[in-house]
This record gives C-alpha cells, sequence and structure tokens, in this order.
C-alpha cells in the first residue's frame, strides 16, 4: 500500500485493517501524539473543501506533524508554468506525504507516478476513496459490523462518492443499490470492475433507474450533492428536474429497513437531494460521518507513512 488513488487497488483486507486503526485512533488519540512529528503533508487544492481540508490539517497537528494548504490557483502549476510531473518531483525532495484534490482524475495518477512520496487522492471527478472509509468506519459503528449490509444510494451515479462507494460495498462484502436516472448512471467501466469485486466477495451489486427498488429494505440510505463542484451553475435548474424523483424524503426512508441509517457525505442541501425532515431526523448520521474523516485520515496517514 504505497498510494491512496483510488480504493479499486486495495484490497478487502487493506481496508478492514486501516478501519481497525481508525478505531484504536478515535478511541485513543494521544497514543499517537507524536507519531508522525517532522513529518509534513502537502494538501494541494483546486477545488473547494470544509470537511477534506480541515479534517487533514487538523489531523496532521493531533499526529504531531504540520500541513501545508497550497491553492492550485495561485501555484505555478495550476498557472500551466511548471508541469506536474517537475512540481510533484520538487514537493516529493520537501514533503513526507501528498494530498491533492483535483478535477482530472488523470492528473492524480500522473503525481502518482511521479512522486516518491505517498499520495492520497483528496477528491477528483471519478472517486473519493477517504471520504468512503470514514463512512465505512460510520456504518460500522452504527451496526456492529459490515458484511452482509446493504447500501442503497440515489442521486447522481455518475459520480466520484458513488463509484468509491461502489467500489468500497464490492471489496468488503457489502451489496450496493444505485439508483440513478438515464444518463447519469455510473461509469461503465467501475461498473464492470465492481461486478467482479462483488462476485468475489459474494454480494450483490445492482444499477436500476427505480428509486423504490433501490432502497427497499436497505441498512444505509445514502445521497450526494446533485451539483458537484465540477458541475456548471447553469445546469442547475435542469439537474433538479432530472434528479428530483431522486430525492431521500420521508416516504422514501419508510421504504429502506426500519433501523436504516441516512448518511450523505456533505455539503448538503436541504430541499434537493434529501428533505430537512431526513436530513435532521433522527436515521441520520451526517455528523458522526463527517467526523469520522478525521479518524480515518488519521488511520490513512500512519499507514501510508509507514510509522504504524
Ligand atoms: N465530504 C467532503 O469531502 O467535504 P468537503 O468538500 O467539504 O471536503
Ligand atoms: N460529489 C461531490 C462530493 C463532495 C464532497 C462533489 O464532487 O462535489
Amino acid at each position: 500500500m504505497k498510494h491512496l488513488i483510488s480504493l479499486k487497488d486495495w484490497s478487502a483486507e487493506t481496508i478492514f485493517d486501516v478501519l481497525d486503526l481508525a478505531v484504536k485512533v478515535k478511541a485513543a488519540p494521544a497514543q499517537y501524539a507524536d507519531v508522525l512529528k517532522q513529518k509534513t503533508l502537502l494538501m494541494i487544492f483546486e477545488k473547494p473543501s470544509l470537511r477534506t481540508r480541515i479534517s487533514f490539517e487538523a489531523g496532521m497537528t493531533q499526529l504531531g506533524g504540520h500541513a501545508i494548504y497550497y491553492d492550485m490557483s495561485t501555484s505555478p502549476m495550476g498557472g500551466g508554468k511548471e508541469t506536474i510531473k517537475d512540481s510533484i518531483k520538487v514537493v516529493s525532495r520537501m514533503c513526507d506525504i501528498v494530498m491533492a484534490r483535483l478535477f482530472k482524475h488523470e492528473d492524480i495518477l500522473e503525481m502518482a507516478q511521479f512522486a516518491t512520496i505517498p499520495v492520497i487522492n483528496a477528491l477528483t471527478d471519478n472517486s473519493h476513496p477517504c471520504q468512503i472509509l470514514a463512512d465505512l468506519l460510520t456504518i460500522q459503528e452504527k451496526k456492529g459490523s459490515l458484511k452482509g449490509l446493504t447500501l442503497a444510494y440515489l442521486g447522481d451515479g455518475h459520480n466520484n462518492v458513488t463509484h468509491s462507494l461502489m467500489y468500497g460495498c464490492s471489496k468488503i462484502g457489502m451489496n450496493i443499490r444505485v439508483g440513478s436516472p438515464k444518463g447519469h448512471m455510473p461509469a461503465v467501466e467501475i461498473t464492470e470492475q465492481c461486478r467482479e469485486f462483488a462476485k468475489t466477495s459474494g454480494t450483490t451489486l445492482l444499477i436500476t433507474e427505480d428509486a423504490a427498488a433501490a432502497v427497499h429494505g436497505a441498512d444505509v440510505v445514502y445521497t450526494d450533492s446533485w451539483m458537484s463542484y465540477h458541475i456548471p451553475k447553469e445546469e442547475e435548474a435542469a439537474r433538479v428536474e432530472i434528479f428530483k424523483p431522486y430525492q431521500v424524503n420521508s416516504e422514501r426512508m419508510a421504504h429502506a429497513d426500519r433501523e436504516a441509517i441516512f448518511m450523505n457525505c456533505l455539503p448538503a442541501r436541504r430541499g434537493a437531494e434529501q428533505t430537512a425532515e431526513v436530513i435532521d431526523g433522527k436515521q441520520s448520521v451526517v455528523f458522526d460521518e463527517a467526523e469520522n474523516r478525521l479518524h480515518a485520515q488519521k488511520a490513512v496517514l500512519l499507514k501510508l507513512s509507514g510509522m504504524v
């Protein structure tokens, strides 16, 4: 395990290993307070962030290290003055780990190719693996264990979070159902890969236009923004119409298991991908989910740096 680019590249064993460490780090943070002393995490951002930036930065502080926030728009790399290849070779000489939130997935692959330090994907248009590690930690806390559970995702299927949920669930033994409108289904290549992972883990993967069928009896109901960071504002009105039938509201939640939890990686918009009564209701675990970004990523930083 050298980088965290996509959960596609991680075995179920590695994922469980990191989750086990996250549980330990969360239970006894003081035990890890000096493990990354004198280590520097470089955080490259091409898109906005609340959770990812704050949790990585606070996480490094809590582990005894330091994090640098680096805005791509004010960098020679962002301005096209310096290639990704040269930039990442330079920062590899100065820092210990690098994370990047980028538009194009090819760019993070290029970083990983030329970096001589671990690279973490902090979200691309293709995937968001850090989010899903926190999500799995949250589901495990709420449900006791992960194996055999069914997660239903409703909304934009052609989406980074959806893709990473598909990888995560199919790898570790959870069933996943994605309910999305035509034209907004998960990427075909990723779906095919996840079908193979699901076969290996003995689980099911359902991609459907039928929102009710996706949610029926599910243990976890998950949604994400209809207006991801990379979607142009002018598409908003049309997208609201397209995704409206996939909104998570009380009626939809009633079709899930009675003990089902509701998740959203945030940011969320009440009245769009879910109603206020759902996200602010008693089945919602969104703030525990957000907090777990911190604990799960501390485990990722510890593992990738080879310190634990
Ligand atoms: N969930 C998530 O990645 O949030 P941010 O965009 O605020 O980092
Ligand atoms: N799909 C969303 C996730 C935000 C954390 C986006 O890309 O904006």
